[in-house]
């Protein structure tokens, strides 16, 4: 079987050198591209990245997407260099993000980057050859992510067209629902915003939201969620993004899902979380065959796989 189907051969070959920094640089033919291509490494272990080197620089913790990537590089036989703490490198001195990638270029054939900085990543595709893969930048995007969560979403529903989507929690700080919220906005959805008054999703997102999404419904209350919905997507309030500590404690433990909540929405939704998870999912809904989180997570290879993949030009198989 080829990695990539004759009809997504030429749209495959065209990724190759590309930088994966905004769900926004990609048309909705190339999301679906990947996101076939990545069924292909389910099963796929050929060391097609035999030779080529990942550098891994993580500014702010993580450890689905670093460790994902890492095991996704590694599977298809390449290696990995780089760092998880900034404080362990020459930026200590007084190096610039500028001149780390410069630097970095040198010894790798591709970058993946998390910083807390958003347009961090933007800077660093400026600076380099490479192809460079946002990690996360700040509260901004996380496209990795969204191609998992996409991929996972998929693969549970059938179809990402029409879906009735509620996006609970920390809708500011969650670059995660920024990234997925404007993506899925290309398929027709239902969405419901859930989040306390001082986190509700940004006025830009909202905006194109309005324009190319269909709309959508804002509430604070978790009653809001309709009966029959497709998908919940909760995410984590981000603590290390508030400049307020008080607000923080306030808003901290606005949501907890548990498995009572299903006796309302029915037993057709989907549960979704990027991880990590504080208290907004209970372990109650766990063992709920509809709560995806862990598959998602573990999606998180295979995907990173088709994306290390088709930007190193390693498709062509
Ligand atoms: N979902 C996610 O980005 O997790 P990490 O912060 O652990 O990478």
């Amino acid at each position: 079987m080829p990695i990539v189907p004759e009809a997504l051969r030429d749209l495959a070959s065209s990724f190759e050198g590309r930088s994966i920094i905004s769900m926004r640089d990609f048309s909705t033919d190339e999301i679906l591209m990947i996101l076939e291509v990545a069924k292909s490494f389910e099963s796929e272990r050929r060391p097609l990245l035999q030779g080529r080197i990942l550098g891994s620089l993580f500014f702010e913790p993580s450890t689905r997407t670093r460790i994902s990537f890492d095991t996704a590089m590694k599977r298809l036989g390449g290696q990995v260099i780089g760092f998880v703490d900034p404080s362990s490198t020459s930026l200590e001195k007084g190096e610039s993000l500028d001149d780390t990638i410069r630097v970095v270029e040198g010894y790798c054939d591709a970058i993946i980057m998390r910083h807390p900085f958003e347009g961090a990543a933007r800077l660093a595709d400026d600076t380099t050859r490479l192809p460079v893969i946002n990690g996360g930048d700040g509260s901004n995007q996380h496209p990795t992510q969204t191609f998992l969560d996409l991929y996972t979403l998929k693969k549970a529903k059938g179809t990402l067209e029409g879906l009735k989507i509620a996006f609970v929690g920390d809708l500011k700080f969650g670059r995660t629902v920024h990234s997925l919220a404007e993506t899925m906005a290309r398929f027709s959805p239902k969405l419901h915003l859930i989040s306390p008054p001082s986190l509700r999703m940004p006025r830009h997102i909202l905006d194109e939201l309005a324009e190319t999404g269909g709309g959508f419904t804002e509430s604070t209350d978790l009653e809001a969620i309709e009966p029959g919905v497709d998908v919940i997507y909760a995410t984590r309030i981000q603590k290390e993004r508030f400049p307020d500590f008080m607000e923080y404690e306030r808003v901290k433990n606005a949501y907890s899902l548990d498995a009572s909540l299903l006796d309302k929405v029915g037993r057709n939704v989907s549960i979704l979380h990027p991880l990590p998870r504080v208290n907004e999912i209970h372990p109650s809904l766990d063992d709920y065959e509809g709560a995806l989180y862990f598959r998602q997570a573990h999606n998180g290879v295979i995907v990173r796989m088709a994306l290390l993949a088709l930007l190193l030009g390693a498709c062509n198989e």
